[in-house]
């Protein structure tokens, strides 16, 4: 596994997995689609005029029993308060621009300071047409499956589906000390 950590206050990165060791076990998950956490972002958005009745995509979470796939993730990253979400967005799933605020994550773990958290988004699929992921107003290329990013705190980043297939990705949280 590589961690590659940019310049810019270590703040974003990528990540490459050695394999997909979890096949497609991802699909089978029992997901479940609840709106957008963050209210002012939906108004925003509204008001921009985008007409979607949903925004973001569907989850299977910590409140679901753990795959046994999620595991060596736990283990290769050695994250305090290491926490998983796997996300599905479908054909015409959309979610743009917007800070994370991990209000529930925090409110959990009791994090002081938000520049510790760290959040990674594993893509568990390559990369198919119309799959989209921007992090800082930057692009992320065609990806392979077991390749990721991550970003600390509040780092911009929208992601989209515009293609014919399911967009699947793994979002891991934690803090880095
Ligand atoms: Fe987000």
């Amino acid at each position: 596994m590589e961690i590659h950590d940019s310049v810019k206050a270590k703040k974003t990165g990528s990540v490459q997995f050695p394999n997909s060791w979890w096949g497609r076990s991802h699909r089978d998950l029992n997901y479940i689609h609840e709106p957008f956490n963050n209210p002012d972002d939906v108004a925003m958005w509204n008001q921009l005029g985008y007409t979607q009745t949903r925004f973001t995509g569907d989850m299977y979470d910590m409140r679901q029993p753990e795959p046994e796939w999620i595991a060596p993730f736990r283990e290769l990253l050695s994250m305090k308060h290491f926490s998983w979400s796997v996300y599905r967005m479908r054909p015409g799933d959309v979610l743009p621009n917007h800070r994370d605020t991990y209000s529930k994550f925090r409110e959990i773990y009791n994090v002081a300071d938000p520049e510790t958290i760290r959040r990674y988004v594993i893509f568990l699929e390559d990369w198919q047409s119309g799959h989209y992921l921007e992090m800082n107003c930057q692009v992320i290329p065609p990806w392979r499956a077991g390749q990721g990013v991550f970003w600390h705190n509040d780092v911009l980043h929208l992601a989209a589906n515009v293609g014919k297939t399911p967009r699947y990705t793994l979002q891991l949280t934690g803090v880095m000390e």
